[in-house]
This record gives structure tokens, sequence and C-alpha cells, in this order.
């Protein structure tokens, strides 16, 4: 194949991974209850009825994994800081749960973490969740609390991952927690989610941290066909999944929603609030998976302007998601077109694939296909960076197999291979490609 195209110099690679999908130990040191433990808990919502109560046992077992990514050769880390053991009830501060991430910082791998992985405490979603604009104000004063204890030494910060899913699958949806299925109604959590994020912005950068990002997944929207209104409904999409979420950030003022029977001023919006959430961020993390097929709906079929549809003739992984290598360097450079001298550097915070490839009789984990994607999406990245966007990080999703949400641990994302039985971890020929890869880039 050919050789991958050198990044420019000080490019940043490492992987990522989440709190809840990774940590277990949910009941140690006074952690309190998150929305996803009582999703969990609640039969048939997970598949299998698997729950995260030991999943990886990162929590008890961090320091072999920090080993791991210093065998890779990463240059960061991207965890999430579980926001119920920091703050069990939301509110008053867990000095044993800050303890462990203090642990998990000055553990040896440059540190990137994210204050919010979904994994709300309980207790706020008792008083609404995200629904609450409330919880856009505690989200600031956990930041704060978390800058305070590691800002020391930590850089880079995450406010938030992937809030577009957030609202989508947990409360417009219901397949992830909370388990809301409030359709449109769900947009206030995509308002008090970007609140939060630009009121910990603020907190961060009294607490003097230097680096500040935001997370959003993003997928181009490719219409169905080459008719109007498909063009329309690609539109449509892109409205929901992007701008909302990306506008707001970088331009200050919320997308024309009227597509959505969302005609005049959003309610929930009060003065100021656009000010807060424009705070000035110094990179935005691009999570990228695939592009999003879209067609116009059979009139009457759904309140939304648009309906997904799937890709034909395209390889798939494990998880049914289409392998289009090509949409992340769409993606990188329709960010760059569309938002100018608005855009901060990018850095991809997420990009991986679902395989379950089990151990060979020698022990050996021969997982080409992940070896395939994740040398044609660098090379989709290093294309982008050629045709002018500034790209400044990738980060593999996962360091290791894990807890994939409402498909328990059916899908295998991870470079290092967990067996769930013994937590037993075993890096996959991915692994071995990945860190020549990184180190081929260093040469
Ligand atoms: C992303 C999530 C991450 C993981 C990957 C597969 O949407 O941020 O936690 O589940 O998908």
């Amino acid at each position: 194949m050919a050789a991958i195209p050198r990044l420019p110099e000080g490019f940043v690679w490492g992987t990522a991974t989440s709190a809840f999908q990774i940590e277990g130990a949910v009941d140690e040191d006074g952690r309190g209850p998150s929305v996803w433990d009582a999703f969990t808990a609640t039969p048939g919502k997970v598949r299998d009825g698997h729950t995260a109560a030991t999943a990886c046992d990162h929590y008890h077992r961090y320091e072999e994994d920090v080993a791991l990514l210093r065998r890779l050769g990463a240059d960061a880390y991207r965890f999430s800081i579980a926001w119920p053991r920091v703050q069990p009830d939301g509110q008053a501060v867990n000095e044993p749960g800050l303890a462990f991430y203090d642990r998990l910082v000055d553990a040896g791998v440059t540190p990137m973490p994210t204050l919010f992985h979904w994994d709300l405490p309980q207790a706020l979603e008792d008083r609404g969740g995200w629904l609450d604009r409330d919880t856009a104000h505690r989200f600031a004063a956990y930041a704060a609390a978390v800058a305070d204890r590691l800002g020391d030494r930590v850089r880079h910060w995450i406010t938030l991952n992937e809030p577009f899913e957030h609202m989508a699958l947990g409360y417009a949806l219901g397949q992830h927690a909370p388990g809301h299925t409030y359709l449109l109604d769900a947009l206030p959590a995509a308002h008090h989610q970007l609140l939060g994020h630009g009121l910990a912005t603020a907190a961060l950068r009294a607490a003097g941290a230097p680096h500040v990002m935001l997370t959003n997944s993003y997928t181009p929207a490719i219409p169905y066909s080459g008719s109007e209104a498909d063009t329309e409904a690609a539109r449509a999409y892109d409205t929901l999944h992007r701008r909302l979420f990306t506008d707001p950030v970088l331009l200050g003022a919320y997308p024309d929603l009227d597509g959505f029977g969302l005609a005049g001023p959003l309610p929930f919006v009060k003065d100021g609030d656009l000010d807060a959430i424009k705070a000035p961020i110094d990179g935005l993390g691009v999570n990228y998976y695939n592009p999003t097929r879209v067609t116009v709906p059979e009139p009457g079929t759904t309140p939304l302007p648009f309906e997904l549809a799937e890709f034909e003739h395209v390889n798939t992984t494990d998880f049914g998601w289409p392998v289009i290598p090509s949409g992340l360097t769409q993606t990188l450079l329709e960010l760059t077109a569309d938002y100018g001298p608005a855009l901060p550097p990018l850095w991809v915070t997420e990009n991986g694939c679902s395989y379950d490839v089990e151990p060979d009789a020698d022990g050996r984990i021969r997982d080409q296909a992940r070896i395939d994607y994740l040398e044609a999406h660098v090379k989709a990245v290093a294309a982008a960076v050629e045709q002018g966007a500034d790209v400044r990080g990738y980060l593999v999703w996962s360091l290791l197999d894990n807890f994939e949400w409402a498909e328990g641990y059916h899908q295998r994302f991870g470079l290092v291979h967990v067996d769930f039985a013994t937590l037993t971890r075993t890096p996959k020929d991915s692994f071995d490609r990945y860190a020549a890869l990184i180190a081929e880039q260093r040469r």
C-alpha cells in the first residue's frame, strides 16, 4: 500500500476512551449513581442486559492501561472524568473521586480530559437533567472544581463529548440514557449543554486553562439522490447535526430552524446565553465515523424533515457502519470552508471501527480490517491537511474494547482486546500497526 503522508511537525497522536465505558468500580470511593447506571439497570435497554459495573476495570488497572499507551508511543490520552465520582450528588465535591483522576493525570501520558461524556449524576437527572437550565450552571461549578485540582498539570481540556448524540439518543429517541423520547421537545437539552460548555469554558479560563475544546460528532449529510427534495432533506439533517452545535459556539447564533416548524426565537434561549456559548475556544474536536445518507420522508411518517437511508455497495464494520474514509476529508474541508476565520484548529478526537476478532490459536488478534480502516482514515486526514485544513491531532477510538452503550460488550472498538471474563488485555495487530505508524511519522 502507498505510504502514509507525513502530518505536520508537532501533530499529536493518541487514543480516546470514556469513563463509563471503561472504569467499572461504580460503587467505589463514594461515586454516586449516574443516568447510565439507571439505564443499564432497566430491562430491555442494553443488549443482553450488559452493565458497566466492572467494564474494563480501568479504575483499578489504569497503570497497566497507561503503560500500553506508552508502549504505543502515544502523545496524548483522551479520557473522560466521571462527574458522579467528583460530585456524587451533582454538587458536593467527593475528594476520593478527584484523587483517582489525580493519579491518572500523573501516570505519564499527556492528559486530555473530557469533562462530560454522557454520565450525568442521577441526582441532576432527577431535577430535569439537561432539560433544566440549572444543569448548565452546575456543570460550570463541576468544571471549576476539577480544574482547581488538576489545572496545574492538565493543559488540554474538552468540555463536552458529542452533545448532538446525547440530545438525540438520550432525550429525543430514548436509545441512550436518560432514555427520554421527547423528539423535537429535546431541543432544550442541546441549548443547555451548549450553555454548560460556554460557562465551563469561562470557569476553566478563570482557573488558567491554556487550551479548551468542545468535541462534536460530524458526518457529511449525503443526499440520497440528486433530487431537490433529497438535497433539501440533507441540508435539514446538516442543520440539526452540525450547524445547531457549531454555529452558536463559533458564530454566536443558532441556525434557522424554520424547516423544523420552529420559526422565531427559541423560548429557552435567554439574553446573554449566546455570548456565553461563544466563549473563544482553542480547538474543535471532530469525532468522525461515517457519512449519513439522507432522503426526504414519506408524507406523514415523521415530524422531521428528513429520513436516514442506507449506503449501497460499501463495506461496513461489524456495527454495520459504512466505511467511507473520504467522508473524513470532506468533514474537515467543509468545516474549514463553512466557518472560515471563525474556525479554530481541528482535532480528530475520535475515529475508529468495531470488528469482533478473537485471539487465534497463538493468541494473536489479526484485525487487518481495523488496520485498513485506520490507515485509510489517517490518509484522509492528511488529504484534508494538504488541501488547507488545520488539523492538529488524531485520536483513535478506542484504546480498549469497552462497554459500547446500548450495544453492551458486543462492539469491539479497541486497539487492545479485552477478555471481559478475565479482564486480560491483549494488544491486537492494529495496536502494533498504529505504534509503527506513529514511529514512522516521528522519524
Ligand atoms: C461515539 C462515542 C463513543 C463511542 C463511539 C463508538 O459516538 O462518543 O463513546 O461510543 O461513538
